[in-house]
């Protein structure tokens, strides 16, 4: 019974944006509200500053943010709300992908002058995938942007939603008044700096009321009613279910620096975004209600200290009690493991927790024992799927650079691997490693890692290449045909799956058309 009313409690979602949209701010506002912070700038924002490209030591002290602020809890009206942080720089987009597996809603935040950029556009489609439930917050109407029309329909073009307007501004940049909520049926005046007081929110359930004009004036008031007009005729009414299926997304305006609309935003996300979901498995879906505990590992970070050569592996709990020094099983490895002191994090504090339930984020101290994706449960022998990696971007060859310490390279390469760092690919025909990443700083922070924590030197050699593709076939003589006639171009990747390494656009397309029976995949699991 307890397990379930925990359950129900529980509310793990995502913020998602394009860098410097306002994804820290907003985080910061919704913990002040849950009471978890109690002054404005206690999130550090784990942005990794452009200039940090040749700044190592920048990196170092990023990651250790990072840490701190991966899962941020806080309660509010009797809820107790995950945030888990996925970070906003491109080259860690991986990253984001991979956190996005460990949520059960997003939301999603534009710059209202800026719109729809192309960081949101992709992991907005890894959440189209997965059907993810996602908001919209249409942040910093205190400045001048775009007009509300023209957003929802970049909202709808570029990131294929479907939206629902439940706020609508008034105004905005020096005009800003205020919005009115769809969703209340408020009126919600715009105080900078979040002053807002009690009788800055006025109930006007009928638009036609004259409290309008005295509010905001004959001309905002005439405009705001016949764009609500427009609003209401065009966008569909709020369906629950459809928001829950990913088919419909709520869209709220505000200003998250000046704490305003950021209300509306939580109180309505805490009425209609889903408690922990069921979890596909390759044996069978988890149900978060069931008896016995199962979780997986999305996400690992590497110690900050040298000296320590630790890990701490974060696992979302998906069914069943976690408990402290209790036997599990660690699926991948067919062993019982006991976790000491599993942790939980709250903004900027750690500490030691007795349990967890379905929806929880656990971090556990690891000595090496983890990779990406492995699941832990009770006994029952499960595998959460659903944790694809994607074809990198870069590439390069890695050579060892010195010779005494090639134990050391390989022991380092396979520890950032399975971190999730960068992609690693064996070729077939001479053996050579390689690197994929989704962005160039990752081979820096590589290089930099494994000689700090590993003792080992590396250098990279260009490679040009276009796509890493997965292969499968399931015609064994059209496979060997592929590989015979491609293998310069084949490797496996750390499962031993087979991929092909293509060199542009056109090699791919026609290794397509000349192999119609093999099946190429950008993702690793299909
Ligand atoms: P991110 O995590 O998505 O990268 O964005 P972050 O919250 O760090 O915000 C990026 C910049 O936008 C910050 O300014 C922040 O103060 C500003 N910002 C956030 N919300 C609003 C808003 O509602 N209105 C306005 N006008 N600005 C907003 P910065 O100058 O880059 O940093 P800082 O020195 O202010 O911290």
């Amino acid at each position: 019974m307890k397990v379930l009313k925990e359950i129900q409690k529980r509310r793990t979602f995502g913020i998602i944006s394009h860098p410097d949209a306002g994804k820290t701010t907003l985080t910061e506002k919704l913990l002040l509200f849950g009471g978890a912070i109690q002054v404005a700038g206690a999130v550090k924002s784990n942005k990794i500053k452009r200039s940090a490209t040749s700044d190592f030591m920048e990196i170092e002290r990023q990651r250790g943010i990072s840490v701190a602020t991966s899962v941020m809890a806080f309660e509010y009206r009797g809820l107790k709300i995950n945030i888990l942080d996925t970070p906003g720089h491109q080259d860690f987009a991986e990253d984001t992908y991979r956190t996005l597996t460990a949520v059960d809603s997003v939301i999603v935040v534009i710059d209202v002058a800026k719109g729809v950029e192309a960081q949101t556009e992709k992991l907005v489609e890894v959440c189209r995938m997965r059907k993810t439930p996602i908001m919209v917050f249409i942040n910093k109407l205190d400045r001048e942007g775009l007009d509300a029309f023209d957003l929802l329909d970049e909202l709808e073009q570029k990131l294929g939603l479907t939206v629902r307007p439940l706020s609508w501004p008034i105004g905005m940049g020096q005009r800003f008044k205020g919005v009115y909520s769809l969703y209340e049926q408020k009126l919600v005046l715009f105080r900078p700096h979040g002053k807002q007081k009690e009788e800055d929110t006025i109930e006007i359930t009928d638009l036609k009321s004259a409290d309008l004009e005295k509010h905001v004036g004959e001309a905002a008031a005439r405009e705001l009613r016949e764009e609500v007009r427009m609003v209401e005729e065009v966008y569909p009414p709020l369906d629950r279910q459809a928001y829950l299926e990913g088919e419909l997304s709520p869209v709220f305006f505000g200003s998250a620096i000046n704490n305003f609309g950021v209300r509306e935003l939580l109180d309505c996300f805490v009425e209609i975004a889903p408690a922990p979901l069921p979890r596909i498995t390759e044996e069978r879906m988890v149900a978060p209600g069931e008896d016995q505990f199962a979780g997986f590992v999305f996400k690992i970070h590497a110690n900050m200290d040298p000296k320590h050569r630790d890990r701490i592996a974060f696992l979302r709990v998906c069914s069943g009690k976690f408990q402290r020094n209790t036997n599990y099983l660690h699926v991948r490895q067919n062993r019982k493991m006991k976790f000491a002191n599993p942790t939980s994090f709250m903004a900027d504090k750690k500490m030691v927790i007795d349990e967890a339930f379905p929806g929880d984020v656990i971090g556990l101290y690891d000595s090496g024992n983890f990779k990406i994706g492995d699941t832990v449960t009770e006994g029952e022998v499960l595998h959460f799927k659903g944790i694809p990696s994607f074809s990198p971007e870069q590439f390069r060859y890695v050579n060892n650079a010195d010779p005494m310490k090639y134990k050391q390279l390989d022991k380092g390469l396979e520890q950032l691997m399975d971190e999730g760092v960068a992609q690693l690919f064996i070729k077939e025909d001479n053996g050579r490693k390689i690197i994929g990443t989704v962005g160039a700083l990752q081979f820096d922070v590589i290089q930099y890692r494994l000689e700090h924590e590993y003792g080992a030197r590396c250098s990279y050699e260009p490679l040009n290449l276009y796509k890493a593709c997965w292969i499968t076939c399931d015609d064994g003589k059209a496979l060997k045909e592929f590989l015979d006639r491609r293998r310069k171009d084949i490797a496996r990747d750390k499962h031993g799956q087979l991929v092909y390494l293509a060199e542009s656009a056109w090699s791919l397309k026609m290794a397509r058309e000349n192999h119609p029976r093999v099946e190429f995949h950008f993702k690793s699991e299909f």
